[in-house]
């Protein structure tokens, strides 16, 4: 069978861009570590107490302006609730589930995230803003999921 010439070039114009988007999607995910970061630390969900950094849930100051925070949420509650931070900060959230899957979602911002149990999630936004933020679990958790929020306050 003869092909023509114009569908030979076709056809190695359309494998070179599939070539091109298979090397750079493989770059992103392997060279520049952008892959989907799920299932890279998990923790045993019946231990979250007793686990490092979620034996001491809280806020910490961690360096100019920035700040950590380990929240555990469980049915239906966020830990720490309702917590402040001065504006213009940077803050770490290293999040994790006692019970079922949660979500994690501040409104007004880029914010949300899938909280599992298992898995420990780790997202940063940085707070410009002053105001008081609503934080909503977006993953329906039970009986009590639409009670299930608390606030940001940005100072
Ligand atoms: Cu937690 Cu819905």
């Amino acid at each position: 069978m003869k092909m023509h010439l114009d569908e030979k070039i076709w056809l190695t114009i359309s494998f070179g861009i599939i070539m091109m988007f298979m090397f750079f999607t493989g770059y992103q995910a392997f060279a520049l570590d952008m892959a989907p970061p799920s299932n890279k630390e998990i923790i045993d969900p019946q231990k979250v107490d007793q686990t490092a950094p979620f034996d001491k849930p809280g806020v910490n100051k961690i360096g100019e302006s920035e700040y950590e925070v380990v929240m555990t949420l469980q049915a239906f509650s966020f830990n720490p609730g309702n917590f402040e931070v001065p504006a213009g900060s940077t803050v770490h959230f290293t999040l994790t589930s006692k019970d079922v899957v949660h979500g994690f979602e501040v409104a007004g911002t880029n914010l949300n995230a899938m909280v599992m149990p298992g898995h420990i999630q780790k997202i940063t936004q940085k707070f410009n803003k002053p105001g008081t933020y609503l934080v909503l679990c977006n993953e329906y958790c039970g009986a009590g999921h639409q009670a299930m929020s608390t606030t940001i306050t940005v100072k």
